[in-house]
């Protein structure tokens, strides 16, 4: 059995539907969620959920990070999942678990990709660019920004009149879709 570590800063809809595919896949379970944020949704999401949660300041993140490896070791985590997670994470970590660590990005990589990109930034910069398709891109994390091996890329067809809104919406809808898949495809090949 794998156990796996999300780690969120927001809303966590991805969270959920990670934990909700894995809970009776025999294979892999969502043992741990790391948060930075006391206000994210996601908290709720894990304790209804009945996932432990390691809520995290802030000043975790811009340090060395070993207090945070010692805290997943403890807990035997084989795999992390940063879904919608807003902060670097620190080298260590990346050390530590080498290609097992794995992001969601909501564009088409290597475009719209880099520091200060995240959620409605990205959908924001792919609108003024008039881009005609945009998409989600699942990688693998190294010491680059949005940079590691690219797993799975799927796409949406924009439109003119296409808001930051809808355009979160078509994003949201192909990483529900197709994220916890790929996990699991990862985690089988592990
Ligand atoms: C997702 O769209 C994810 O791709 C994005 O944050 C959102 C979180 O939504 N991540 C990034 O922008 C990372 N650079 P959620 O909290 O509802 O899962």
């Amino acid at each position: 059995m794998k156990n796996l570590a999300i780690f969120a800063s927001g809303t966590g809809s991805n969270a959920e539907r990670l934990m909700s595919y894995f809970r009776d896949s025999g294979y892999a379970v969502v043992k741990l969620v790391v948060c930075n944020n006391p206000s994210a949704g996601v908290l709720e999401i894990a304790r209804r959920n009945g996932v432990e949660v390691l809520l995290q300041d802030n000043s975790i993140f811009s340090g060395d990070g070993a207090s945070l490896v010692d805290e997943l070791k403890h807990r035997n985590i084989d795999l992390i999942v940063l879904a919608g997670f807003l902060r670097k994470i620190p080298v260590s970590l990346i050390h530590s678990f080498s290609d097992r660590i794995i992001n969601i990005h909501p564009a088409l990589l290597p475009k719209f990709g880099g520091k200060g990109m995240f959620g409605d930034n990205v959908h924001q910069a792919v609108l003024a660019a008039h881009e005609k398709e945009t998409g989600i891109t699942i990688h693998l994390v190294n010491e680059e920004y949005d940079k590691g091996r690219i797993l799975f890329q799927g796409k949406c067809m924009l439109h003119e009149n296409d808001t930051v809104a809808d355009v979160r919406a078509k994003v949201h809808e192909l990483e529900h879709r197709f994220f916890p898949e790929e996990v699991e495809r990862y985690i089988k090949g592990i």
